[in-house]
Formats: structure tokens, C-alpha cells, sequence
């Protein structure tokens, strides 16, 4: 499938909104949610061939969270690849080519498009960032951003944010493989 009309999009991230929001109703445990909000978009968005989610575990640190595909990298620092580019600006990365796209990460050689949303928490702090790949060049566009935006907005808010105890940026993590 090259191509997904808008209207079509736009049903597609409305109802997976509204699955999300049914499944996670109460729920506030961050891999909870993502792990949830993985495999709900992951089999309704069928161009999707990675679905999931990087955490921001140190600052400019990015590790692996719940998702659905193939082995992802377990590690991105913030200046390497798709992903580093969300964290690091803030801004979604709606990527065509990414062979195109300097340093991105090939997890998967059969990846041909891209697109990374960051997510913030009630306090609009970056906590993770939604990651989905293609094998479809050109996969996803203004429609799906739009879409994917609003669902991250919907997860970020329920994460339960750090107890005053734990510290700002949370628990400390030891070092793993980098990207
Ligand atoms: N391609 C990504 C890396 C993550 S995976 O594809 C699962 C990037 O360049 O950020």
C-alpha cells in the first residue's frame, strides 16, 4: 500500500485514540502505556513494519522501550539517527527516504520511511519518543504526523510523573551498547 487517503488516516489514528483511551483508562505506569500504545498502532497502521517507543533515560540518552517489529538498537544517543533529531528539537522527524536522512540508524535493512514523535509529560518534559518504521518509501506524511501527535500528547499526560524522592530525571541507569 503506497498510499492511504487522509480520510482514511484520519480514522485510523481516531480510532486508535479511542482503543488507547479505553485500554489505559486509570492506568498511569509509563510501560503500560507504551506498551499498549505500541501494538494498537502497530497492527492498525499496516505500512508499520517497527512500532515502539525510545525512552529518554540520561540526558541525551535514548534506550529502547516496549515495541513491536524486529530487534530494534537498544541505545541512541540524541545525535545520532531519526530518533536523536526528534529528542534533541523537540519537533516530530517525518522522514521519506531515510536513506536520505544523515546518520540514520539502520535497525532494519528493509526500512525505507520513517516518522518520530516526541512525547512529554504533564510537566512538558521529553520522556520518549514514538517511533515508527516502513518498508514502503514515503509512508507516511503531514496526515500521519498529525494523527501520531495527537495520540502522543493523549500517552505523555498519563505517565506517572517521577516521585519528588527519585529525583528530576528519575533513576540512574548504567551505560548500555551504543548505537
Ligand atoms: N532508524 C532509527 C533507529 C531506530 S530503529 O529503526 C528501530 C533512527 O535512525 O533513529
Amino acid at each position: 500500500m503506497a498510499t492511504v487517503d487522509p480520510a482514511a488516516k484520519e480514522a485510523i489514528y481516531r480510532e486508535a485514540r479511542a482503543e488507547l483511551a479505553a485500554l489505559l483508562d486509570g492506568v498511569d505506569d509509563p510501560v503500560a502505556v507504551m506498551a499498549s500504545a505500541a501494538s494498537v498502532l502497530h497492527h492498525r497502521i499496516e505500512r508499520a513494519s517497527w512500532t515502539g517507543f525510545y525512552r529518554v533515560v540520561a540526558p541525551g540518552r535514548l534506550r529502547v522501550g516496549p515495541y513491536q517489529g524486529p530487534p530494534g538498537c537498544l541505545e541512541i544517543p540524541f545525535d545520532r539517527g531519526v530518533c536523536g533529531a526528534a529528542a534533541r528539537t523537540g519537533e516530530s522527524q517525518v522522514v521519506a527516504d531515510v536513506h536520505a536522512f544523515p546518520g540514520h540508524i539502520a535497525c532494519d535493512e528493509g526500512a525505507r520511511a520513517e516518522i518520530v514523535i516526541p512525547l512529554r509529560d504533564r510537566r512538558g518534559e521529553l520522556v520518549a519518543v514514538l517511533d515508527i518504521d516502513s518498508h514502503h518509501p514515503a509512508a507516511f506524511d503531514e496526515d500521519d504526523r498529525i494523527g501520531l501527535e495527537s495520540i502522543a500528547a493523549f500517552l505523555g499526560a498519563l505517565f506517572k510523573l517521577p516521585s519528588p524522592e527519585s529525583g528530576a530525571s528519575g533513576p540512574a541507569h548504567a551505560p548500555l551498547r551504543r548505537a
